[in-house]
């Protein structure tokens, strides 16, 4: 198939391009930034320089190039730093989702591109209520945060526009994988600590198992949402110690949540403490995913192996046993 990737340049399309040459796709591929069009020619695609939001390149862009199929992984989060304001932050990447999803449906209409794979999320979305582990079904968050809610409402539009066009929306874990995965800095320096007890459930995802994903979704001839998610949705007071140790770091520090709501907002603390995890079963079954890394605990460690050699800490046992002290001191008192 002729593929065309909007933001083949970015973490998860530069992951994908090869993996789509590899099944014998033949890509275009776009990129935004000057000079990320070799990183696209590099990876064997054809580039394509092509800002989403302007609907008449998008229109020209798809007609010129007359793709089979149609992958969005658009975003504009490569600068992302503050999650207290955090629609403020995700503004271009809202726009993205809507106006940018809006410009790609209609050239794809146009130029008669039936298949359509999209970009969404699947963590901190689902309602804070019931068990911990959501499945596409389970509705969404009704109430966000007020700071969130432009950025819920993006996702809610992407899901419901590409599905109603009859194509994919991937709700992907949190990326990791790469060298600058947004965690690593703060886990390193110790600036991401546990909130509260830290109970609320994050879902990850490798970028490689991400990648693997949306090609069996580009492949698929259905339409619907899937959670693209690994086997293992888990608190942050389990995750965020292990994901430490493998950087090498010292343990987090922990925050009570009216501290952590100061320095990081309440959209950070709610995640910390609320948020419900994602089911992958969907996924597995109809789309026929494997994946490398069914959990974090070893998709970081070898992910993370060569950073933490870079910066080597003292070992920390308790880190180690993917506890930390403070953790152990909760249980205590729990029991
Ligand atoms: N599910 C998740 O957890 C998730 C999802 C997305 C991103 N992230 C993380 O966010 C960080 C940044 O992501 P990233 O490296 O992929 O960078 P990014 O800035 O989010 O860019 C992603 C892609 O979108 C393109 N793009 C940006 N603005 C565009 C526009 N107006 N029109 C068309 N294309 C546009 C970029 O092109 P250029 O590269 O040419 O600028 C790139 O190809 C990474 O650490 C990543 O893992 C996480």
């Amino acid at each position: 198939m002729r593929v065309f990737v909007a933001g083949a340049s970015g973490a998860i399309g530069t992951r994908l391009v090869p993996q789509l040459i590899d099944r014998g796709h033949e890509v275009i591929g776009t990129f935004r930034s000057p000079g990320h069009g070799e990183r696209v020619r590099a990876l064997g695609a054809q580039p394509i320089a092509l800002d989403l939001l302007d609907p008449g390149a998008v229109r020209k862009a798809v007609l010129e190039t007359e793709p089979e199929a149609i992958i969005n992984q658009a975003t504009a989060l490569a600068d992302l730093s503050d999650f207290k304001h955090f629609d403020r932050s995700f503004h271009q990447t809202n726009r993205l989702r809507t106006e940018g999803t809006d410009a790609l449906l209609a050239a794809a209409r146009e130029a008669g591109v039936r298949r359509l794979v999209t970009q969404s999320f699947a963590s901190y979305r689902y309602a804070r209520e019931g068990g911990p582990v959501k499945s596409e079904d389970d509705p969404l968050d009704p109430a966000p945060v007020a700071a969130t809610r432009e950025s819920n409402d993006a996702m809610r539009y992407l899901d419901q526009a590409v599905t109603d066009a009859g194509g994919i929306a991937l709700r992907y874990g949190v990326f990791y994988g790469a060298p600058n995965d947004g965690l690593i800095e703060p886990v390193r320096k110790r600036q991401f600590p546990i909130v509260g007890k830290g109970g609320g459930i994050s879902s990850f995802i490798h970028l490689d198992d991400a990648a693997a994903a949306t090609v069996l979704a580009v492949e698929d001839d259905g339409a619907g949402i899937y959670n693209i998610v690994d086997d293992e949705p888990a608190p942050m007071r389990e995750w965020l110690p292990v994901l430490a140790d493998a950087l090498g770091a010292k343990p987090p520090r922990r925050f009570p949540r009216w501290l952590a709501r100061l320095f990081a907002g309440e959209a950070v603390v709610v995640m910390a403490t609320e948020a419900r995890g994602a089911s992958n079963a969907k996924a597995k079954r109809e789309l026929g995913w494997k994946l490398r890394y069914p959990s974090w605990r070893e998709g970081f460690r070898a992910a993370y192996a060569s950073a933490a050699l870079a910066e080597p800490a003292k070992p920390d046992p308790a880190a180690r046993a993917g506890l930390s002290q403070y953790q152990r001191k909760e249980r205590q008192h729990d029991a």
